[in-house]
């Protein structure tokens, strides 16, 4: 073979676009009665957008982007989250102008430089909310229980939610000291991320993926000991109204998730499933996104999950998959000369939304009515010399192989109400 993926890229073949459809179908029917509307924004973007946003000291915007120069000179980034372009969006077209509170959706391509492994690409899919302009903990309840409602509908089990709060730009120094002083002498046995993020991000540190980083944070004061008293009723009331709603959470004191823009509330739903990438879905509230992108102060509140994620999960719990490839009715003309016929009754036929297909490469019967079953065709309509002269067609059930006549004229009326059946 001449050429092959990408390293980290992955084709998704006919077989699996079942659970792809059913997943985007069901988070579109979900978020529009939840009220949130779609938007679409470009694959890429100026690269000091996700920069400024995502945070430089991430690993995201450190290690993981797809950055080039255009051929103007201009530096531009594949999207590795969606967040960040969605509230470029929401700024560059004014929606903070027509109302306060916008309740947006999306779905699409992101792409990281990762080290690919099972669940963790380079192109992957995100499909996210964002509920931006309300502060209220209802808005972060109502997030967390639309991810936890998808997901049910969607039949995916076993998942658990963690929750916390990395607080406020009031308490957060306070959360960075206490953290510093808590590793304090044990730096040098960190990693280097970890030690350069010591001065400038220490709340970053909690997010390291080194195991041996992670023995020295056991014992950490709980982060929440340090929330000012609005952070803290803030959570509080997240929490009550999670559990008015009868949503079971665990509370994670070190969940901080790898991007900056966070301010108390954070969170992920998470799959044993999933092995060593158990997220399927992160999100949490970033209340000052807005103002750091020019716009008015603007909290708001949402989450993304990975689709690949929520196949890998779909399938392991299913034998069988959702690809409906079955065709309602197969044609199949006997002899070269009613070919013709049947191509035109063919194209009728799908004009009239029925979903069919003929062979064009054979006019004998007994191949035909194997093609016929082979893709699971409900009918076969056989058209030969006679059936030409009298203008009929033989019509079979490929289930029981009972079959009739049926005049041409009445044939799309018949089937219509037959498939109905
Ligand atoms: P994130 O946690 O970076 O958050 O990504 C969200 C989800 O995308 C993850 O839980 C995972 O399912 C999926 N994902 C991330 N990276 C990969 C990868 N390399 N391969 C496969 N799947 C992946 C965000 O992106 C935030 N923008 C979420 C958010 C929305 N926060 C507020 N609003």
């Amino acid at each position: 073979m001449k050429y092959t993926l990408p390293r980290g890229t992955r084709d998704i073949l006919p077989e699996e676009m079942g659970f792809w459809h059913n997943i985007e179908s069901v988070s579109r029917t979900l978020f529009h009665l939840y009220n949130y509307h779609e938007i679409r924004t470009p694959i890429f973007e100026s690269t000091g957008l996700f920069e400024g946003s995502i945070g430089n000291e991430t690993d995201i915007v450190e290690k993981e982007m797809y950055t080039f120069l255009d051929k103007g000179g201009r530096s531009l980034t594949l999207r590795p989250e969606g967040t960040a372009p969605l509230v470029r969006a929401y700024l560059q077209n004014n929606m903070h102008k027509k109302q306060r509170n916008s309740k947006l959706y999306y779905c699409g391509p992101m792409f990281r430089y990762e080290r690919p492994q099972a669940g963790r690409y380079r192109q992957f899919h995100q499909v996210g909310v964002e509920n931006i302009g309300t502060p209220e903990p209802f808005a972060d309840a109502e997030v967390i229980s639309l991810g936890v409602h998808l997901f049910d509908e969607l039949g995916l089990t076993d998942l658990s939610v963690t929750i916390n709060s990395v607080g406020c730009p009031v308490c957060r120094p306070v959360i960075e000291e206490r953290i510093k002083q808590f590793i304090g002498t044990n730096l040098h046995f960190l990693c280097g991320d970890c030690q350069r993020r010591f001065d400038t991000k220490p709340l970053r540190i909690l997010d390291c993926k080194s195991n041996q980083c992670k023995t020295y944070f056991s014992g950490l004061p709980d982060i929440r000991d340090s929330h000012c008293q609005e952070c803290r009723d803030h959570f509080n009331s997240v929490l009550e109204y999670l559990d008015s709603l009868g949503i079971m959470f665990h509370i994670n004191p070190r969940l901080v998730r790898g991007l900056d823009y966070y301010t108390r509330t954070t969170f992920e739903i998470i799959s044993d499933q999933l092995g060593a990438q158990n997220a399927l879905c992160g999100g949490g509230r970033y209340d000052y996104l807005v103002e750091k992108m020019g716009g008015p102060h603007t909290p708001a509140v949402g989450f993304a999950f990975g689709l690949e994620r929520a196949v890998m999960i779909l399938k392991s719990l299913l034998d069988h998959n959702h690809y409906d490839d079955v065709i309602s009715i197969f044609i199949a003309p006997i002899g070269f000369a009613q070919r013709t016929k049947c191509f035109y009754i063919l194209d009728e036929l799908r004009r009239a939304g029925i979903k069919c297909e003929m062979s064009y490469v054979t006019e004998e019967l007994k191949p035909q009515l194997r093609q016929a079953n082979r893709l699971g065709a409900e009918y076969t309509l056989i058209y030969g010399y006679d059936e030409a002269e009298r203008h009929i067609m033989i019509i079979k059930k490929m289930a029981n192989g009972e079959q009739h006549e049926i005049e041409l004229e009445k044939l799309i009326p018949y089937l219509r109400a037959e498939l109905k059946a």
